[in-house]
């Protein structure tokens, strides 16, 4: 009986605390505090996707002007405001989804299904649809996102959304263009002995700057100087 007693005057103690915490912990969700990944899609997050995983290659206003059909002579025509394969926005969807694998779309559009969310690739279909019907507005949303900071896992997420598609994954260099780059291929990071110095030197300077291949592209005008450090420390830790 005396043990009950404690109980609950122990537990009438605790309920208000308890309390004060859900309070708290809601109002942080409410206003946003609390990170809730988006699960539907938007312009706002296609604006986002295109500017980190589409740009290289269908450039940053979108016509066709990325760094590797620049670099590329016999490279197809990438774009994308004035093309008219993929006509509707699930044809666009479709597109993003399978790439090459399509009948009529050529081979270097990567399918990229299996490393975007559907959310993602919704938002990014969403977002070249939007571009075709009034390129200017739909610029300067991508403008506006080129000026946002980014979140915390900043040095991987700079790495997955700029680097995979040559360096690969895990860095081993075997990214999806290291079947058309080849003298020399992308490097494999994991072996690389690099100070950190010379890495944020190649990274903002590009290769071509430091003697070696013009096809490590230069991101000095892409990346904040905050996401140039953090690659940098990634880079160092990804290293075998
Ligand atoms: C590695 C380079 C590369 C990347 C990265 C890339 N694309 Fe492409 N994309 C291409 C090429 C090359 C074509 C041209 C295919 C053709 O004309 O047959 C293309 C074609 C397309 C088309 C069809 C254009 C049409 O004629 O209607 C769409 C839509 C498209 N890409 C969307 C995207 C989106 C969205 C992203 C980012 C999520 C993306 N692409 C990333 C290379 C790329
Ligand atoms: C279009 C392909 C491509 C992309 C994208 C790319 N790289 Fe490279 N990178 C290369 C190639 C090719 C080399 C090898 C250059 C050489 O050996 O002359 C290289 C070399 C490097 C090196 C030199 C390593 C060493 O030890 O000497 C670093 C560091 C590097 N890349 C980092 C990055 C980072 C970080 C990104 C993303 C922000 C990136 N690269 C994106 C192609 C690319």
């Amino acid at each position: 009986m005396i043990k009950e007693t404690k109980q609950s005057v122990h537990s009438n103690k605790r309920t208000p605390l308890l309390l004060l915490a859900l309070v708290i912990l809601l109002t942080c969700f409410q206003s946003g505090l609390v990170a809730k990944e988006k699960t539907y899609p938007t312009l706002e997050r296609g604006a986002e996707v295109f500017k980190q995983r589409c740009t290289l290659c269908h450039g940053s206003q979108g016509m066709g002007e990325g760094r590797i059909p620049l670099k590329i002579k016999s490279y197809p025509d990438t774009n994308i405001v004035n093309a008219s394969k993929a006509k509707t926005k699930d044809d666009i969807h479709n597109t993003i989804v399978y790439g090459g694998l399509l009948e009529g779309i050529d081979k270097y559009m990567p399918p990229m299904g299996d490393e975007l969310t559907w959310t993602e690739i919704e938002s990014v279909a969403m977002f070249v649809f939007a571009l075709r019907q009034d390129p200017e507005k739909h610029l300067a949303l991508l403008r506006a996102k080129s000026d946002q900071t980014v979140s915390s896992s900043l040095g991987r997420d700079t790495y997955s959304a700029r680097c995979v598609l040559c360096h690969g994954k895990n860095g081993l260099g075997d990214g999806r263009m290291s079947k058309i780059i080849k003298s020399p291929p992308p490097f494999n990071l994991t072996v690389s002995a690099v100070p950190a110095e010379y890495i944020k030197l190649i990274v903002s300077k590009g290769g071509k700057e430091l003697g070696r291949s013009e096809q490590m592209p230069p991101w000095g005008d892409q990346l904040s100087e905050d996401e140039i450090n953090a690659v940098t420390e990634y880079l160092i830790s990804i290293r075998e």
